[in-house]
């Protein structure tokens, strides 16, 4: 039987993603997975009861699918040697530097690209299984480039959108991957491609019309709808656009105004010996989130005494991630070094300056961090969007606190006004930034927290999946 012939699923939905919004652990049992993908499209599925089709967190794991509350969970199994290859080799050392604007080495490997294209094709037939006649398939994030084009070949009554969840680097950076025109055609395959920001969408339409037979327009493309097209060889017509991804803001105001919450901030800055200041980082601990940016712009403003050791505490969560790959485990290290270094220098017995947490945090706990924290300091050298930033601010519904940002990330976009805008490559405009946000005077900080706390209620993820799906034709 070929492909084409391959009886539908029942899955009107289906949501394609490198992982499940569950892990699997050694004792058989499931965790909710890492990162800014799941925590943006899990309550959207949910809320639709559609299918997820992804891997479950283990090599070589194969779990039989399973309804999670409504929402069905379909695994796909990766071998260990796929898993050094696809995941940790092609999609985490060659892509993920490569699209965040080489800000580390990108490593190009055939046999990684082979293993990337195999594992693709193992998602383009799984994903073909569960889609009902007709439906919505919704392919995420740069380990599944291929799957759109893959899947068309398979399905050709399939309503095809891919979003990808980091930037769309400059043509002529993207230009370095040797199997640049395959990726690009890759995505073609799809009716809709979004991305995170104007810029992203616009490198990738000027990527498609300098890398393939594509012909492009030069429609203005905006957050608000406008789109530009791609016309593939077949004829086909692929829309592209701009779609800012952001968190579950409702939900997040809810949390922060419990009492359980409120409590447990004043119990932490009890615990931190009731500093004036408390400064928050949470990351993955990723290269490209500037943890080493905020540290050492926080170690310049402690040494030069603009800000006073014994009043201020900093917090860096960093949740484990990708550990196998050399440029995260180098980047530990450093970090690491540079908190001990740092406490040296200026804690006290008992009291230092940075407390460091190599661990993920209950979100309930992460909601009274944020809480409880007069600044959040998100410093990346480059981020398709960082949830983390929009986290915060939708926890403060008390209308304070201070948002410092890099101005490389995606959420810059949106929440320049009220934020204090850095360039993480000036380690001096990063200190005058924390120097200036923990030191902001209280109405200066309720206006920009009203700024930022208006955009970020108002463009929830809930806006941002309806707003792909219906440019792909789905309706509420
Ligand atoms: P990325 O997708 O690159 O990881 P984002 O900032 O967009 O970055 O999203 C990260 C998500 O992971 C957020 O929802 C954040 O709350 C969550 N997260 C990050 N660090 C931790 C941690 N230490 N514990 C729990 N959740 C975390
Ligand atoms: C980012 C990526 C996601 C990825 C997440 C966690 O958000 O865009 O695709 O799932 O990081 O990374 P991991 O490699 O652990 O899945």
């Amino acid at each position: 039987m070929s492909r084409t012939e391959d009886a539908p699923g029942s899955s009107e939905l289906v949501v394609v993603a490198n992982r499940l919004p569950l892990d699997l652990d050694e004792e058989g049992g499931w965790s909710r997975s890492p990162g800014g993908l799941v925590t943006a499209l899990e309550p959207t599925l949910r809320a639709r009861g559609g299918t997820w089709v992804g891997w479950p967190g283990v090599a070589d794991a194969e779990p039989a699918p399973f309804d999670d509350d409504g929402m069905g969970i379909r695994p796909v199994p990766i071998t260990a040697d796929e898993l050094a290859a696809y995941y940790e080799g092609f999609s985490n050392a060659t892509l993920w530097p490569l699209y965040h604007d080489v800000v580390a080495t990108p490593r190009f490997e055939r046999s990684w690209w082979e293993a990337y294209a195999r594992v693709n094709e193992r998602f383009a037939d799984a994903t073909a299984e569960a889609a009902a006649e007709g439906a919505t398939v919704w392919v995420q994030d740069y380990q599944l480039q291929l799957v759109p084009r893959l899947l068309r070949d398979r399905r050709p009554d399939l309503r095809i959108g891919f979003f990808l969840h980091i930037p769309f680097p400059p043509v002529e950076l993207f230009a370095q991957l040797p199997w640049r025109r395959t990726a690009v055609e890759g995505l073609l395959g799809a009716d809709v491609v979004g991305f995170q920001t104007v810029g992203s969408a616009e490198n990738f339409r000027r990527a498609a019309a300098r890398l393939t037979e594509a012909g492009a327009d030069d429609a203005a493309i905006t957050v608000d709808g406008g789109a530009g097209h791609v016309t593939a060889p077949d004829g086909r017509t692929i829309t592209v656009g701009a779609h800012p991804i952001s968190v579950d803001a409702g939900d997040l105001d809810a949390m922060a105004r419990e009492d359980a919450t409120t409590q447990r901030a004043k119990a932490l800055r009890h615990e931190l010996g009731d500093p004036r200041t408390v400064l928050l980082g949470v990351d993955r601990l990723d290269y490209t989130k500037g943890i080493d940016v905020r540290l050492r712009a926080f170690a310049d403003v402690l040494a030069d005494g603009r800000l006073d050791a014994g009043e201020t505490v900093l917090i860096q969560v960093a949740t484990p991630s990708r550990e196998r790959v050399e440029h995260y485990a180098e980047m530990r290290d450093d970090i690491e070094l540079t908190v001990g270094r740092i406490n040296g220098e200026h804690a006290s017995i008992g009291n230092p300056v940075i407390h460091y947490v190599h661990q993920p945090v209950p979100r309930d706990d992460l909601v009274s961090f944020y809480r409880a924290a007069d600044v959040m300091l998100v410093t990346p050298y480059r981020d398709g969007m960082n949830l983390v930033a929009k986290e915060y601010v939708a926890s403060r519904t008390d209308g304070d606190g201070a948002l410092v940002l890099s101005e490389f990330t995606g959420a810059a976009d949106e929440l320049a006004p009220g934020a204090y805008l850095v360039n993480p490559h000036d380690l001096g405009a990063v200190g005058d930034a924390i120097v200036e946000a923990a030191s902001q005077d209280p109405d200066e900080a309720r206006r920009r927290m009203g700024l930022l706390r208006e955009q970020v209620l108002e463009h929830d993820v809930e806006r941002w999946a309806a707003g792909f799906l219906e440019v792909l034709g789905v309706g509420d």
